[in-house]
């Protein structure tokens, strides 16, 4: 089994976001034998701005790297996601990353009956932390917008581990990880 691993904030050591998939991988890794785990730090090694040389296939280099990103997408049976808030939304590095993962006729495509998923059969879990108390809000534009994305692309098995609160005091940025942390997905239920 292929665990794809995602991280994009920006607050490196200090990160809540880092701190939950990292807990959400070692998880699987303890109940997953032979579990293959790629960690992408969009953080780290940002991939840059989807531009119109990639698309109008005039950048040959950076086609072959969005090919890439894209391939190890695919290849993921699990994708562990870092998603912070950053003004609202998720941050644009990992706007960056989804831009070279959703491509028309890879993973999905448009059809008489409406658009249609062709990434089924992935188990998506999002850890995401926010400053506020956003859950359920019409202010959180992560949860609602990464449902939206995945299940275009077909994936509709997605949970989300989620910190809210993290910058209202200490006692509540520790509860909320440390309730986060009680509640991860279980690796070894019969995926969607
Ligand atoms: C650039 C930036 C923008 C932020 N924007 C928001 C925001 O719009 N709403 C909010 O509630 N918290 C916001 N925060 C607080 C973060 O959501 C909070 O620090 C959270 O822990 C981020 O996850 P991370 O620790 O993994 O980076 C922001 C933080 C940063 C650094």
């Amino acid at each position: 089994m292929k665990l794809l691993h995602l991280d994009a904030s920006v607050l490196g050591d200090h990160s809540v976001t880092r701190q939950l998939t990292g807990a959400i991988v070692a998880r699987w890794q303890a109940h997953v034998p032979g579990l293959e785990v790629t960690h992408r730090d969009l953080d780290a090694a940002p991939i840059p701005h989807l531009a119109g040389s990639v698309l109008g296939g005039t950048d040959d280099m950076e086609r072959a790297r969005g090919e890439a990103t894209l391939q190890q997408f695919l290849e993921a049976d699990v994708v562990v996601v870092g998603a912070p808030m950053y003004n609202f939304g998720i941050p644009s590095t990992l706007k960056a990353w989804i831009d070279r993962i959703a491509v028309n006729g890879r993973t999905f495509r448009y059809t008489a009956n409406g658009p249609e998923g062709l990434a089924r059969g992935k188990r998506v879990v999002v850890a995401t932390a926010a400053g506020g108390v956003h859950g359920g809000q019409p202010t959180d534009f992560v949860e609602p917008y990464l449902r939206q994305l995945f299940g275009f692309l077909g994936i509709s098995d997605i949970e989300f581990v989620r910190a809210d609160g993290i910058g209202l005091s200490p006692e509540h940025r520790a509860k909320a990880i440390d309730t986060a942390l009680a509640a991860l997905p279980e690796p070894l239920r019969k995926a969607a």
